[in-house]
């Protein structure tokens, strides 16, 4: 928190306070595993962005996206530029000098106006402003080494971390991990699920249709300014995320239970394909989103010791580490542990357990995560299979994915990365990483 003399002095100085901002949240977030966008909620507005104009909140999010974008490379330029490392007494001189060399590297923030601000930060800290001058010599080195970082910079070794780096050479080989971190640089553009008439929408907003139905925006104009948005006649949600409920095969009057179903967006795709949704998530918060706007029965539970009465099928979107979406979350690689791995095994066995129990015989169960790590996805289907003989799996067709095959895996189950789906343009390519299979109870 920010003390009021300093909130004084920040307001006499232009940009002072966005960058006072930028390095608390990133240490909220890497240091103290807070997620970037429960840093930039409503409550967080009134904590570390307090006073903060609309613009300087704007600028404090692209600071702090690109730091953690790029964290690896900011901390190996550092500790090259730092002889004896960063001084550890001055508790918030490491995120200053990180949210320092963000700007300087890949942001068009003038250079003298980074350097100045950042020892302006490092001086309104008691113990910080001793070292006010190596900030300025740090970041001025820096500037002259600027070239040399960004050529040497590569994705999978210093962007990603290790244990993720590992896990992904291991799972995708070398090609397919460098190919899924160069991936993690860009921001996407958003996608769009319309759920009537997508080629209209397409031709109103300017969007290009994808193969898989959803649409691709190229403008830069915000969502909540876009035709129809208002009127709620589309919704944001990855080209990926949009796929699992499809592979339902849902019509009207089918039963389906929504499992984990807040904030609800493959809930209302269910809800307009016309069946009668149950969403189910122990979020209340979550839910009240859901419950707003869509027509659904929605109940507050633990999905672990729901009773109910059987559906004609379940969509099981599981809790995950949500490795497939560090392309739109970049925290995702920093706050996630490879302890939380095992937890979330458990709980989504146990939610694979809980679909099958509640699914009528010859009903359909759709398992789907937005974790790229074969733990949650297909060594949690195999291990499904050998032990619950009830339960078979039905492979997806590409003709049920846009006509694209890669997105298949040899047992038919989807399997989508951010390397998919390629584009000229960086911010126009990709997917995020999901993971869908579908089973049937035994008749
Ligand atoms: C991946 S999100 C779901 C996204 C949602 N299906 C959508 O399309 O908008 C996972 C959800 O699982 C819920 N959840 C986690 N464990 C649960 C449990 N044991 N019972 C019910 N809900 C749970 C969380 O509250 C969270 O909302």
């Amino acid at each position: 928190m920010i003390s009021a003399q300093t909130a004084r002095q920040a307001e006499d100085c232009p940009g002072l306070a966005a960058r006072l901002a930028a390095a608390s949240i990133l240490n909220d977030i890497v240091a103290r595993y807070h997620p970037l966008d429960e840093c930039f909620s409503g409550t967080a507005i009134l904590s570390r962005l307090a006073g903060l104009e609309p613009r300087d909140i704007a600028l404090t999010r692209s600071i702090v996206t690109v730091a953690l974008r790029r964290l690896g490379t900011i901390r190996a330029a550092l500790a090259g530029l730092l002889e004896k490392g960063i001084p550890r007494q001055a508790a918030q001189l490491e995120w200053t000098l990180i949210a320092a060399a963000a700007q300087l590297l890949f942001l068009e923030v003038p250079d003298h106006a980074a350097v100045d601000l950042a020892v302006r930060a490092t001086r309104l800290e008691a113990k910080g402003a001793p070292y006010a001058s190596l900030v300025n010599g740090a970041l001025r080195n820096l500037i002259r080494a600027r070239e040399k970082i960004l050529q040497e910079s590569d994705p999978l070794d210093h962007d990603t971390p290790a244990w993720l780096a590992a896990r992904w050479r291991k799972t995708y080989g070398e090609d397919g991990a460098r190919a899924i971190a160069a991936a993690h640089r860009e921001e996407p553009t958003l996608d769009l699920t319309v759920l009537s008439e997508p080629l209209l929408w397409a031709e109103r907003l300017g969007a290009a249709v994808l193969p898989t139905g959803s649409l691709r925006l190229s403008t830069h104009t915000p969502v909540t300014e876009l035709a129809g948005y208002t009127e709620g006649r589309w919704f944001v949600q990855d080209a990926a995320a949009a796929l699992p409920a499809k592979l339902l095969r849902v019509g009207s009057g089918t039963r389906v239970a929504d499992f984990c179903a807040a904030p609800g967006g493959k809930a209302a795709q269910l809800a307009a394909a016309g069946a009668e949704v149950t969403a189910i998530d122990r979020s209340a918060e979550r839910l009240k989103r859901l419950a707003a706007n869509l027509h659904a029965d929605v109940v507050v539970a633990d999905i672990v010791s729901l009773k109910a009465p059987p559906f004609d099928a379940v969509l099981v979107d599981a809790p995950c580490l949500a490795t497939g979406t560090i392309r739109r979350h970049p925290d995702i690689a920093w706050i996630k542990k490879p302890r939380d791995i095992a937890a979330l095994t458990v709980l989504q066995a146990r939610l694979l357990d809980k679909a099958i129990e509640l699914v009528k015989p010859g009903g359909m169960i759709v398992y789907c995560t937005c974790s790229i790590e074969p733990e949650e996805n297909e060594l949690q289907i195999s291990a499904l299979l050998r032990r619950d003989p009830g339960v078979i799996r039905v492979p997806i067709a590409p003709d049920e994915v846009g006509g694209l095959p890669e997105l298949l895996n040899e047992s038919g189950e989807l399997r989508t990365l951010p390397l998919h789906l390629r584009a000229a343009e960086p911010r126009l390519s990709g997917l995020d990483g999901f993971f869908a299979a579908r089973l049937l109870r035994r008749g």
